[in-house]
């Protein structure tokens, strides 16, 4: 993809999503490039899927599922009771078909950007952890740890997110996409030896379901 056509899907983003999601989106798009930089990674990539990772969340929730029927985009049960989780794959849906873009790893990134999943490419990892981390975050605890983390060992920073996003919503007691779970069971399976605190809660986390 051409810098030009990069321009022009950043300016589609400015019209399409709010203030407050634009400046988010920008924060991705320019953290993933700098841990795409970090680890000797493709920036433009990065960069690419950086900007369309939202591109579906300014839509109303009705529209979501529409596009979904129209096109037959399967809606799964944690879907169907929270149609925002949609966005990913609406979202990837219009990077390809509105935004044209061909890349499948972009794509890909776009797809799996909220729940994440097993064995993720480089590009998805770098786009789930850029959404967190990017600099207008400031909710999430761990933060700094973790910003900085991201830059060091990126699977690790991986593990960490999602802990701390299952915690989350297990407190708020809010619905978990079981791809979410799957993902952090798998990077707990293939964490180094010696991260036994993470392992460990893992397993506790197992015995509660
Ligand atoms: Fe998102
Ligand atoms: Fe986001």
């Amino acid at each position: 993809m051409k810098e030009s056509d990069v321009r022009k899907i950043r300016k589609a983003m400015e019209k399409e999503l709010d203030a407050k999601r634009y400046e988010h989106t920008l924060g991705v798009a320019y953290t993933a490039a700098a841990l795409a930089m970090c680890y000797g990674k493709d920036r433009d990539k990065a960069l690419l899927a950086g900007l369309l990772h939202d591109c579906a969340k300014c839509l109303s929730n009705e529209k979501r599922i529409s596009i979904c029927e129209k096109h037959n985009i399967s809606i799964n049960e944690a879907e169907q009771k929270n149609p925002f989780l949609l966005h990913a794959k609406v979202g990837s849906f219009l990077a390809m078909q509105k935004y044209g873009v061909t890349d499948q790893e972009v794509i890909s990134a776009v797809l799996w950007h909220t729940t994440g999943r097993p064995d993720m490419t480089w590009l998805e990892k770098i786009v789930f952890v850029a959404d967190y981390i990017e600099p207008n975050r400031n909710q999430a605890p761990n933060l700094d740890a973790i910003r900085k983390l991201a830059f060091q060992d990126l699977d690790k920073a991986l593990l960490w997110i999602l802990k701390d996003t299952l915690d989350y919503l297990h407190a708020g007691k809010m619905e978990i996409d079981r791809m979410t779970q799957k993902t952090y069971e798998y990077y707990c399976m293939n964490a180094e030896e010696g991260d036994s605190a993470l392992s460990a809660d893992a397993d506790e986390k197992e015995e509660r379901k």
